[in-house]
């Protein structure tokens, strides 16, 4: 057992998906979570930027002596790689855990990737999908309006507008046949109801965030580390811009008010 808490990471809100894994999957383990809610969001950005950003939010987050850092955050995972592969502690991304899930649920092995335009254009979900199934046909789409609709909490299953704008997004990966699709960026299992909602219960989705947990879960199992019942985990958060924005939202998105818990901490010049 191994008391430190676990590091997690996003340009906002997304990877609170992550946390609401922890909180059902993890309940014995503590959370530091960073959300760089000024710079969200990071999809649109150049390869540059973004392994600048993550390198300030592992450095943030490696003050706080983790026993393991997760990039809830696709962008991150797919793009900054020479950053990420320089953490000390355990690491997790997204992309192998839910290309690993998605290759397990195809029954056709026509697999769609949602993701920022930096994802889908860095080919890692194409890479790893074809690493793990050479057969696999993967179709990649940017949805980077996406982001913005939970950043603005546009995320309930009546709104016709977000309704709208995911029709047109998954229209490809509904015309090439996917059977699973990947929400690779972890602001949209925030939308999966939605998402759902248009491709029909045909269609499996991958939750990013979700699948990011379980194999930190496995790590944490098989290197001792985990957390037994006798602590009941806690979460704090931090963001480096207004609490009162991050609060409001995380309140719908984990379905429990955590405004007490959320720290301003302000890391770009
Ligand atoms: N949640 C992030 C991801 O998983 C980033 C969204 C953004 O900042 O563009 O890609």
């Amino acid at each position: 057992m191994d008391k430190r808490p676990i590091g997690i990471f996003d340009s906002g809100l997304g990877g609170l998906s992550a946390v609401k894994a922890v909180f059902n999957c993890l309940p014995n383990e503590d959370i530091i979570y960073f959300g760089d809610t000024q710079r969200v969001p990071y999809g649109s950005r150049s390869e540059k930027t973004i392994e600048a950003f993550a390198r300030d939010d592992i450095a943030f987050l490696e003050q706080f002596n983790c026993k393991l850092i997760m990039a809830a955050c696709g962008t991150v995972s797919s793009v900054a790689v020479n950053a990420t592969s320089k953490i000390k502690e355990p690491f997790v991304g997204v992309v192998k855990p839910s290309c690993e899930a998605a290759v397990k649920a195809t029954k056709n092995k026509k697999i769609g990737v949602m993701a920022t335009a930096a994802s889908i254009n860095s080919g890692a979900y194409d890479r790893e999908i074809a690493r793990l199934d050479p057969e696999a046909k993967v179709t990649g789409v940017s949805c980077p309006v996406l982001v913005t609709l939970v950043e603005n909490n546009w995320i309930d299953e009546d709104n016709y507008i977000s309704k709208e704008i995911i029709s047109r997004y998954l229209q490809p990966l509904l015309d090439n046949g996917a059977d699973t699709i990947i929400l690779g960026c972890t602001h949209f299992p925030h939308l999966a109801p939605i998402i759902q909602s248009v491709v029909g219960d045909g269609v499996t989705l991958i939750d990013s965030g979700y699948e990011a947990v379980m194999q930190a879960k496995k790590l944490l199992d098989e290197n001792g580390l985990a957390n037994d019942e006798s602590h009941m985990g806690t979460a704090k958060y931090y963001v480096s811009d207004r609490t009162q924005n991050f609060s409001g939202i995380a309140q719908t998105l984990l379905g429990t008010d955590i405004s007490d818990s959320v720290t301003f901490k302000e890391l770009a010049e």
